[in-house]
């Protein structure tokens, strides 16, 4: 009887010992990622979805000055752009702001929000840490999430370009920021005037976008001229996405700046003139 009293615990005991090893491996295979406190490290939740790097509000440029810097440049370096700057630009385009209508950083007509918005991303353009970056492909902006999606798993800025006619900006920029109308969300609402809000609303996030880059001391350039039909083909995009902006970012050559006094002496000597 004593016998097999120890028998039970020394079993119990080996039982109890396999069931911490084998605990112990899953917490420590888990760890990483619960433990991992590199910020701007996407993790995975599902195949090719990337949570982006949360929004800060670290840039130390004011508004008055991104409004003076803002220029459509053409010209861009062959680095990297980190994938905070895309985190950015993205809530700039279309970041929620507000969390009990879901409300963004552009205004939408009744809240339709009729814009989707795609990063293509470039081979070893978006730098995740050093010597790690984000796959080159098309990706799909989830403002909701704050997320990207991979639609397109390939370097696309030349097919891009060339459906740009041919603008070369677009091939050498390290991300092109593609933004698409569904116009039935703002039409079902609004009849034929809905086609004007969709408009003025791309116009909101372009400005946005090149504001949100000015403050990075990135680049940009709003480009309409492009073959709609192929650069939603290039890009992966839905039937009824219909492309309105392609927008290049990089990091330009020359930044364009100006400060106060500039802007001062100019209207002090138009003044002059009348
Ligand atoms: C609706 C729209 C379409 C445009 N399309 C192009 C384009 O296809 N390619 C391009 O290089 N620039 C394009 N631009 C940029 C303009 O050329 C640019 O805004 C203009 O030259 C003024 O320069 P700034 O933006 O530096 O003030 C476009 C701008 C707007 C608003």
């Amino acid at each position: 009887m004593a016998l097999n009293k120890v028998k039970l615990r020394r079993n119990f005991l080996k039982l109890l010992g396999l069931g911490t090893i084998i605990l112990g491996g899953i917490l420590s295979f888990f760890a990483k990622d619960i433990l991992s406190t590199k910020p701007s490290l996407p993790t995975t939740t599902q195949p090719k979805t990337y949570m982006l790097p949360m929004p800060k509000f670290s840039s130390n440029m004011m508004l008055e000055k991104a409004l003076a810097c803002r220029r459509s440049i053409r010209d861009y370096l062959d680095v990297p752009i980190p994938l905070d700057a895309l985190s950015m630009i993205l809530w700039a385009a279309q970041g929620v702001t507000e969390f009990n209508y879901g409300f963004r950083t552009c205004p939408s007509a009744g809240g339709t929000y009729p814009l989707e918005v795609y990063a293509v991303v470039g081979k070893e353009c978006v730098m995740i840490e050093d010597g790690k970056f984000l796959p080159e492909g098309s990706y799909k902006y989830n403002c909701k999430t704050h997320s990207i999606t991979m639609v397109k798993d390939q370097d696309l800025r030349e097919p891009l370009s060339k459906a740009s006619l041919g603008q070369y900006w677009v091939r050498d920029a390290r991300i092109n920021i593609v933004v698409c109308a569904v116009y039935e969300r703002t039409t079902g609402r609004y009849g034929d005037r809905g086609y004007k809000y969709v408009y003025m609303e791309d116009g909101h996030v372009g400005q946005n976008i090149y504001l949100m880059a000015a403050a990075l001391r990135l680049g940009t350039v709003a480009i309409g001229a492009f073959y709609d039909d192929e650069v939603k083909n290039v890009i992966g995009a839905q039937d009824n996405e219909h492309p309105l902006y392609v927008m290049p970012i990089g990091v330009p050559r020359h930044f364009y700046e100006i400060n106060e006094a500039d802007i001062s002496k100019y209207y002090t000597r138009i003044r002059g003139q009348q």
